[in-house]
């Protein structure tokens, strides 16, 4: 499984060496981004009049390392209060920006940035965009501080250090439950074919392994959702289609992953406990028959990780 990302992070010869240390990251590229000129070069970039950010373009595997982690570890490597500047290099192309490519990431991108500005007293100068374009950097701007040990950088080795010895422990222990949880299922499904069996175990084998807040199914029937199998508090018993995180899952026929609930419009909270929340739709022969609902205690909870291993899940 793989995921894109784009950062700029000031010079992008040191910012490209300290991604590429992080486990789970597979491939960086370094590049122009979110400018307004054809194909830039460096040369056209350092001018500053290009609208280019030296960014970096990173290849990774969500279920080794997640975007939150990622972050984190990106705001180690700037000043985010600083506004065209990181650490001796001034300009806009130095400007700092997260540029993704999927929606479904901007609630995490926006949860970072409240968590980290809770951190500063100055304003945050981050900027939070769709990516609009990229241009890989010419090849001795590749691996530059490879090809170049004792070249120009602007960021301590003591950071290089630290993106290599610091692991997502919580998402590679997550990865490690859910292999083993998905052999449990399918031996518990060999041979099943009562639904409603199945539902149950897997919602009770689920809500033991990770200790959620509430794990279960809504079946369609008819025109909404009705409360099917669970583990938790009891929930309400109908929902309309379209309606809350299950029915525009429904609705929508996709997997939904709710970072923070309360930036969810219409989500529809059977427990004020709830903070979080992943809906994986259930189909059978192309249809959307019931959805997976599992909600936690804890912001951002839920990532590509759980996405992945649910959606094989519930797969017949
Ligand atoms: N929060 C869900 C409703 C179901 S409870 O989480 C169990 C929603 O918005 O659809």
């Amino acid at each position: 499984m793989e995921k894109e990302l784009y950062l700029a992070a000031g010079c992008f010869w040191g910012a490209e060496h300290f991604f590429k240390q992080i486990h789970g990251v597979l491939a960086t590229e370094t590049g122009f981004a979110n400018g307004h000129t054809d194909r830039p070069t460096y040369q056209q970039v350092y001018t500053d009049t290009t609208g280019y950010a030296e960014t970096v373009r990173l290849r990774y595997n969500p279920l080794q390392v997640s975007l939150p982690f990622l972050l984190d570890m990106y705001f180690k490597a700037i000043d985010p209060t600083s506004l065209n500047r990181q650490g001796e290099d001034r300009g806009t192309r130095y400007r700092t920006g997260i540029y993704y490519t999927c929606d479904d990431d901007l609630p995490f991108i926006r949860l970072a940035m409240q968590q980290e500005a809770t951190r500063h007293t100055l304003p945050l100068q981050v900027e939070v965009l769709p990516l609009s374009n990229f241009y890989p950097a010419e090849e001795y701007h590749q691996d530059y501080l490879d090809k170049n040990p004792t070249g120009y950088c602007h960021l301590p080795t003591a950071l290089f250090d630290y993106a290599r010895n610091n692991r997502d422990t919580a998402t590679l222990q997550k990865n490690d439950s859910y292999t083993l949880a998905h052999k449990q299922l399918q031996a518990l499904a060999d041979g099943e074919t009562d639904t409603i069996a199945l539902m149950a175990n897997t919602a009770a084998l689920l809500h033991e392994t990770f200790r959620f807040w509430w794990t279960g199914y809504y079946r369609v029937v008819a025109d909404e959702l009705v409360l099917g199998p669970f583990q938790g508090p009891v929930a309400c018993m109908h929902i309309p289609f379209g309606r809350g995180v299950c029915g525009t899952a429904w609705q929508e026929g996709r997997t939904l992953v709710v970072p923070d609930v309360e930036q969810f419009p219409g989500h529809i909270a059977c427990s004020a406990a709830s903070r979080s929340e992943i809906v994986v739709p259930v189909r059978r022969n192309g249809q959307v028959v019931a959805v997976l609902d599992i909600d936690s205690q804890h912001l951002a909870a839920f990532d590509d990780c759980d996405r992945h291993w649910l959606e094989r899940i519930v797969e017949p």
